[in-house]
C-alpha cells in the first residue's frame, strides 16, 4: 500500500477559538492511520495548532500556505521561511488563488521555492495543468485545475491520473490532486497509480468530515 498525503488547506478561514474546537472534535483515531496528514492554517495559527496537536498527541504535520520570497528584513507584512520553519515542515507554493489575486509570477514562485528549500521546508507546489512551470528543487506537485477549486466540480480521476503520470515522467516524486475532493470521491483519486494523495480545501474545515475522508482514502 502506498503512503498517502492528505493535505488540508484551510485558506483564510478559522479564528483561534475555531481551531481549538476543530482539534477538540477531531477523532483521535486520525493518528492511527498510515497517512501523512498535513494541516495548512493561516500564519497566525501555526504556533497554536502545533501546540494543540502535541497536547492531544495527534499525528499531524503543519504546513504554511505561503512563504516570503525574501530573507528576514525590511519587507513589511511578509512572513519568511526562517520564521515558518519554527512551526511547519511543509509550505504551499503557487496556489492558483495566490497567482490570481496576488499576481504571483513564475519568477516569484521560483524565489519562494528556493527560500523554502534553504530552510528545509518542503514545498508543495501547485500547478494548474501539465504545462505549468515547475521550479527546480520541487518534489511534491499538486495538480489543482481552476475549474475544480471550490466549485463542487472535480476533475475526473482518469484525467488527474494522466497528468500525474506525465508529471512523474518528468521526474517529480510525489503527485497530489486537489479540487472539490470530498468523502464520496476521495478514493477514486487515491486509488489511481500515479496519485499519492489529495489536497482538500472546503471539506477539511469540518473535523468529522475531514477524519472520515482520511479513513476513506
Ligand atoms: P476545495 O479547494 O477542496 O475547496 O476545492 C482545494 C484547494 O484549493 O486547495
Amino acid at each position: 500500500m502506498k503512503s498517502l498525503f492528505i493535505v488540508a488547506n484551510w485558506k483564510s478561514n478559522k479564528t483561534l477559538s475555531e481551531v481549538k474546537e476543530w482539534v477538540e472534535k477531531l477523532p483521535v483515531n486520525v493518528s492511527s492511520v498510515d497517512r501523512e496528514v498535513i494541516i495548512c492554517p493561516s500564519f497566525t495559527l501555526l504556533s497554536d495548532l502545533k501546540n494543540l496537536a502535541i497536547n492531544k498527541n495527534l499525528k499531524i504535520e503543519i504546513g504554511a500556505q505561503d512563504v516570503s520570497a525574501f530573507e528576514q528584513g525590511q519587507y513589511t507584512g511578509e512572513v519568511n521561511a526562517a520564521q515558518i520553519k519554527d512551526f511547519a515542515k511543509y509550505v504551499l507554493i503557487g496556489h492558483s488563488e495566490r497567482r490570481k489575486n496576488f499576481k504571483e509570477t513564475n519568477q516569484t514562485l521560483e524565489q519562494k521555492v528556493a527560500m523554502a528549500k534553504n530552510y528545509n521546508l518542503v514545498p508543495i507546489f501547485c500547478i494548474q495543468g501539465n504545462d505549468t512551470y515547475i521550479p527546480s528543487g520541487v518534489e511534491v506537485v499538486a495538480y489543482e485545475p481552476f475549474f475544480a477549486i471550490g466549485t463542487g466540480n472535480p476533475d475526473t480521476p482518469e484525467n488527474a491520473e494522466e497528468i500525474g503520470s506525465m508529471i512523474k515522467q518528468k521526474g517529480f516524486k510525489t503527485f497530489l490532486y486537489g479540487g472539490s475532493v470530498n468523502l464520496e470521491n476521495v478514493k477514486t483519486f487515491t486509488s489511481m497509480p500515479s496519485i499519492d494523495g489529495v489536497l482538500i480545501g472546503k471539506a477539511s474545515l469540518d473535523p468529522l468530515e475531514f477524519s472520515k475522508i482520511i479513513e476513506s482514502s
